[in-house]
């Protein structure tokens, strides 16, 4: 099982983006996790895609954009003509979710679904068929370098079984999202999933090169 490591661009240094994005790049990363906040969904306050579009601008890697904001739909254009390649926005903002999920899908973007820690893998069954990503989180959403819960480990083994059973598992990819470390990471990818966002366990690292090499073989 390959590991995808997805760096979160919300730990790393802004003052030195381009230098941040091309070292994981360099590192062997595909693709890059960039985490876009209102204010309202969750108490942190980001960027939006304005920061996507120069980040789109400044590398070549896929970008998946994990948008923790109210009334998602509101900005879906906004965000692919950005440049996004796959787009996740949360279960429980949405109030028509397989309109959304459409909708992302209709401009040729991959489509997601964030579940927070507290929410349950079954309410995703019935978008099965039109999900591309799922993004589970490990953390409640919100801010990056936050301790692991353990017990999201049981959902994402559930989550990795239900896609079985569905005959889909081969369509969708499977994201874990928060307190992802060089701690963690073994027992995370014990559960079936395909990628892992990492930020702090990633860019808070001295040698950020053999810290991703790290996560990938550990
Ligand atoms: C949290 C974000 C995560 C976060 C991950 O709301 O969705 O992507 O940046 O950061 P770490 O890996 O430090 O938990
Ligand atoms: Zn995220």
């Amino acid at each position: 099982m390959n590991r995808i490591i997805s760096p979160s661009l919300l730990s790393a240094d802004f003052s030195i983006l381009k230098e941040q994005i091309d070292i994981v790049k360099k590192a062997g990363a595909q693709r890059l996790h960039i985490d876009c906040m209102d204010g309202h969904f969750v108490p942190n306050f980001t960027f939006g895609p304005f920061i996507v579009k120069a980040i789109r601008k400044l590398t070549d890697l896929h970008l998946e954009t994990h948008l923790m904001i109210d009334n998602p739909s509101n900005y879906f254009d906004d965000f692919i003509d950005a440049g996004s390649d796959t787009l996740i926005f949360h279960y429980e903002a949405s109030n028509d979710l397989r309109r959304d999920l459409e909708t992302i899908k209709q401009k040729g973007v991959k489509c997601g679904l964030a579940i927070k820690p507290e929410t349950s893998h079954q309410l995703l069954e019935k978008y099965l068929d039109i999900l591309d990503y799922i993004l589970i989180m490990s953390v409640s959403p919100g801010f990056g370098g936050q301790g692991f819960i353990e017990e999201t480990l049981l959902k994402m083994k559930l989550t990795h079984e239900m896609c079985i059973n569905h005959n889909c598992r081969d369509k969708i990819t499977l994201g874990v999202d928060g307190g992802v470390n060089i701690k963690t990471i073994n027992k995370v990818y014990q559960t079936g999933v395909d990628v892992t966002v990492v930020g702090s366990g990633l860019y808070k690292a001295d040698d950020i090169i053999e810290r991703f090499k790290e996560l990938e073989t550990q």
